[in-house]
């Protein structure tokens, strides 16, 4: 059952279960839950590619409150050091104590650590991830010189979009291949529609032509366009029309201006969505 408001899928909910666990919205397009099951119950650690705003994220959420583990989320930037992930001594009324970083209490309470964009992390800070990525699974803190095992339900999970990948910004190979993959892309138009529909709570058929729409733009081929419409998008797309914006004003500020600044190209944009909407 999909709450309305918040585009979540209740499980269990009733008053004879209080509490009950609420597992945010996430609509597959393949066997992919399947999959992160199997690399969960393993110990080993899992690496999603895929364009900006497809649902990785999304994924994961929903993967770890259906397993039941505490999620960690690390945003890589390239400011983002080792002792960001792994924990420093810090000066707390007087007293110099260790507070453990995002890594560091995954592997601690048996959680997921998600990190998100890796590819903007230094290449130092993932070698981090190297001991906890192959089959010692764990993590040395030298600076408190404890060696932490990583229990059972540990599960490392990275993100990147490799649209973006430059020389500058890849994952070491060494890295990458430590990882079971998955790629992501936008779902067929169908599955899309459904997800925009039970997130922005637009009615299905109004939502299968926006669907179609961005199949439409993702394809042009002679756009100048760093990135392509992603889910993300639609969704806002989909909120504004169910609060009465004009579709034309709706896919200019949702589509069109979040993507390009070129007068060219928006009016190229706006050409075809203007074609589409008839
Ligand atoms: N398969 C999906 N099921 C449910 N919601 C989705 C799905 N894919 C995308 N979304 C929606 O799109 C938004 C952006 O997805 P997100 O997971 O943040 O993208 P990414 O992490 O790939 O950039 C989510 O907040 C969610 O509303
Ligand atoms: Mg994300």
């Amino acid at each position: 059952m999909i709450d309305n408001k918040t585009g979540q899928a209740r499980l269990s909910t009733g008053p004879d279960r209080p509490g009950a666990e609420c597992i945010p919205f996430y609509r597959p397009s393949g066997n992919e839950c399947a999959l992160f099951e199997a690399v969960y119950r393993e110990g080993l650690p899992l690496l999603i590619k895929g364009p900006t705003g497809c649902g990785k994220t999304r994924f994961v959420m929903h993967m770890a409150a259906r397993l039941g583990r505490p999620l960690h989320t690390v945003s890589c930037h390239d400011d983002l050091t080792a002792a960001d992930l792994t924990g420093r001594y810090l000066l707390q009324g007087g007293e110099t104590r260790w507070v453990d970083g995002p890594l560091t209490r995954a592997v601690r309470e048996g959680g997921i650590c998600y990190l998100d964009e890796v590819v903007e992390a230094r290449k130092d800070v993932t070698v981090v991830l190297h001991p906890l990525t192959d089959d010692r699974r764990v993590l040395p803190l030298e600076r408190t010189g404890e060696l932490l095992q990583a229990p059972q339900s540990f599960m490392l999970v990275a993100s990147y979009n490799p649209g973006y990948q430059n020389i500058l910004k890849s994952l070491k190979p060494s890295t990458r291949q430590r990882f079971v993959s998955i790629s992501f892309d936008f779902p067929p138009p169908e599955i899309e529609a459904q997800i925009i529909a039970a997130e922005s709570g637009l009615p299905e058929s109004q939502c299968v032509s926006l669907a179609v729409l961005a199949q439409r733009l993702r394809a042009l081929k002679d756009v100048d366009l760093e990135e392509v419409v992603s889910t993300r998008l639609l969704i806002y797309c989909a909120t504004l029309l169910k609060n009465g914006i004009d579709p034309y004003q709706a896919a200019e500020a949702a589509l069109v201006e979040p993507l390009c600044d070129d007068p060219d190209v928006k009016q190229g944009l706006l050409e075809l969505i203007h074609a589409a909407f008839g």
